[in-house]
C-alpha cells in the first residue's frame, strides 16, 4: 500500500499521465486512478483523431477519456489543437469543389485563407464539445525548430504562411472560440520539446515574449521534457526560470526519462545500475520542480510498457523511462519522487 504519488505532490502540482482509452481497463485504471490526478490523450485528441476527414468529427475516445477523468475527480490537459504531424492529409489540400480540389495547398492568400477556416472550424467544434471541461489547451506543438538558426520549425503551416504568423493566428483564433462558448478560463498554451537546449528555449521565448507583448492571447508554456540521465537539471530548471520571469504559466507536459538502453535483444548488463541511477534523477529533478511555480507535471505514459519509447514491434530500446514498470511496480523513480532523501 504505497503512497500515491498525487498526494505527495498535492501541495505542488498536478500529477498526470499521458493515457489512451485501452488504459482506463483494470488494472491499470487503477494504477491511473490511485496515482494521478491530471491526464492528457496521449493519441485521442490530435487533429487526425478528431477530424480524419473535413467536417467529420470523432468525439468517441477521447470521450472515453475525459468520461473516465471527470468520474474520478481528474483534470483534463488538452494536446493538440496545431502540429505537423498526426494531422490528416486533407488539411495540406485544396477542398471538394475548389478546381484544384485533392492537390497541395500553395502559399496564397486564398491558400492561407483555407488554412484559418479549417483551424477555426477544427477549434471551433472542439470548443463547442468540450467548453471548460478541458482545463488548458496546447494551441499549437513543435512549432520551434532544433536547428537554432532556422528558429522555426519548416513544417507545412510554415511553408503555406511563408513564415510563422500562423501560431499568432492560432491563438487568436483558440481564444475567439473558447470565448465564443463561455470557455473564458481556458488556458492556450504552447508546447515543445528540448526547451532544456538554451539556444532552443531562447527562441521559444523571445516568440512568446513577441506574443505577448503584441497582445496575442498566449498564457502557457508547456515543457515536454522528454529527456535521459544525460540532461543537465540546470538546464531544466533556467528554462522554468527564464519563462517565469515572463508571468506565463508553465507545465512539464510530457516527462519521460531514458536510460540509453539499446535496441531490444542487445545486452544491456547496466540496465539495473541505470534503474538505480534514474531513482536518484528522478529524486532530484523533482526536488527542483517542486521549487517552481507549474501547474502539473505530467508523465508521457502510465508505466514502463506503455512508453512511446517502447515503440510497436519490439525493436525500440528498452528505455525504462517511467516511474512504474512494465508490471506496474514502483521503480526506484517512483521512490526518488515519494522520499527525496533516500
Ligand atoms: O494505431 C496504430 C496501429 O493500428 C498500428 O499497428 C501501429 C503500427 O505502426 O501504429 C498505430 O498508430 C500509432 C499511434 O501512435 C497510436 O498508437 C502510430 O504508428 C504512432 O506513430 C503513434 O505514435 C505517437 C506519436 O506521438 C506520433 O507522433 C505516440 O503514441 C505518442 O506517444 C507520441 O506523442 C508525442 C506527442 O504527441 C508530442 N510530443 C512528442 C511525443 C512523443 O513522440
Amino acid at each position: 500500500n504505497i503512497p500515491s504519488l498525487k498526494d505527495v505532490l498535492a501541495e505542488e502540482f498536478r500529477f498526470g499521465a499521458a493515457v489512451d482509452p485501452r488504459d482506463l481497463a483494470d488494472p491499470t485504471g487503477q494504477l491511473l486512478d490511485k496515482h494521478f490526478n491530471q491526464i492528457t490523450a496521449e493519441n485521442h485528441m490530435k487533429p487526425d483523431a478528431l477530424q480524419p476527414t473535413e467536417g467529420t468529427f470523432t468525439f468517441d475516445a477521447a470521450d472515453e477519456l475525459v468520461a473516465h477523468a471527470e468520474a474520478n475527480g481528474m483534470e483534463i490537459y488538452g494536446h493538440t489543437f496545431l502540429w505537423h504531424s498526426q494531422v490528416p492529409d486533407w488539411w495540406f489540400t485544396y477542398p471538394a469543389g475548389h478546381p484544384n480540389a485533392g492537390e497541395p495547398l500553395g502559399n496564397s492568400t486564398e491558400d492561407q485563407q483555407i488554412m484559418l477556416d479549417r483551424l477555426e472550424a477544427h477549434i471551433g467544434a472542439i470548443a463547442a464539445h468540450y467548453g471548460d471541461r478541458v482545463w488548458a489547451w496546447d494551441v499549437v506543438n513543435e512549432v520551434i525548430s532544433d536547428n537554432a538558426a532556422e528558429v522555426y520549425r519548416n513544417s507545412r503551416w510554415f511553408q503555406i504562411f511563408e513564415g510563422p504568423e500562423y501560431i499568432s493566428h492560432a491563438f487568436r483564433i483558440a481564444r475567439e472560440q473558447l470565448d465564443a462558448v463561455g470557455a473564458t478560463e481556458v488556458k492556450l498554451f504552447i508546447n515543445d520539446y528540448g526547451t532544456d537546449n538554451p539556444a532552443k528555449r531562447d527562441n521559444l521565448y523571445n516568440l512568446v515574449a513577441d506574443m505577448r507583448a503584441n497582445g496575442v492571447p498566449v498564457d502557457g508554456v508547456g515543457h515536454q521534457t522528454h529527456i535521459s540521465l544525460n540532461t543537465p537539471l540546470g538546464n531544466i530548471e533556467a528554462s522554468i526560470d527564464k519563462f517565469a520571469g515572463l508571468g506565463v504559466l508553465q507545465a512539464v507536459t510530457e516527462l519521460d526519462v531514458a536510460i540509453g538502453a539499446p535496441v531490444e535483444g542487445v545486452e544491456f548488463p547496466e540496465y539495473d545500475a541505470r534503474i538505480v541511477q534514474q531513482g536518484h534523477y528522478y529524486r532530484d529533478l523533482f526536488a527542483m520542480l517542486r521549487e517552481k511555480d507549474l501547474e502539473s507535471v505530467t508523465a508521457w505514459g502510465l508505466h514502463d510498457g506503455r512508453s512511446w519509447l517502447r515503440g510497436f514491434n519490439g525493436t525500440r530500446p528498452l528505455e525504462s523511462p517511467l516511474p512504474f514498470d512494465d508490471d506496474l511496480q514502483a521503480k526506484w523513480a517512483y521512490w526518488g519522487i515519494v522520499d527525496p532523501s533516500r
